[in-house]
């Protein structure tokens, strides 16, 4: 059956999905942005399973349980920093969509958001985050088992417009 794939304005910790993804760094324990949102909304419990995960790389990805969250899974990725983009910041990006998504398979999560991973306090650049978002996800659903619905979670419509603009072309 075809992923569907969608894209919305909304605070990611208010979707009832089984899994949405959190823009973490490489120690997990909580930061700011939408990571300290998922932690506050989650609760304590989503750091305590984090103390216990030994940190992530840049470009990978580890799954906990969404404890107070409606989704029953997050799973937190670290995306690369931005760095004017000669430093192998796409395909860490990449990554961390591909990473999540076999995680995803594995644990039979059908549903998923992702926020705009690295385009925060990262700093990399939303048309081209955007863009490497879409097509990492668009090859990874021909696997086996993939998921049956993807929904990229913006913060903020202007960067809604550009999954717009981008899932429009996936379908032309
Ligand atoms: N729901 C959805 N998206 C959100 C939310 C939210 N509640 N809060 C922020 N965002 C959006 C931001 O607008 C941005 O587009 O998530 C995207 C990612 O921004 P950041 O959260 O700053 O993440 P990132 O750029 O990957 O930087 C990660 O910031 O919070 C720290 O611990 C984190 O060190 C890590 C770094």
């Amino acid at each position: 059956m075809a992923t569907l794939l969608r894209t919305l304005t909304a605070d990611i910790t208010t979707l009832d999905l089984d899994a949405i993804v959190n823009a973490a760094n490489h120690t997990l324990l909580g930061g700011g942005g939408v990571d300290g949102a998922i932690h506050l909304a989650a609760g304590p419990g989503l750091l305590q399973a984090c103390r216990g995960l030994g940190g992530c790389a840049t470009g990978d990805a580890k799954l906990t349980a969404g404890y107070r969250l409606s989704a029953r899974y997050v799973i937190h990725t670290v995306g690369p920093v931005w760095q004017g983009g000669t430093h192998g910041e796409a395909a860490l990006l990449a990554s961390c969509y591909r990473r999540s998504l076999e995680l995803a398979a594995q644990h039979a999560v059908r549903s998923i958001a992702f926020p705009g991973i690295s385009t925060g306090a990262y700093g990399f650049p939303v048309e081209l985050a955007a863009t490497i978002a879409v097509q990492t996800v668009d090859a990874c659903l021909s696997a086996p088992g993939s998921v049956d619905q993807v929904v990229f979670c913006c913060y903020k419509t202007a960067d809604q417009h550009i999954y717009e603009k981008l899932l429009h072309a996936l379908r032309a």
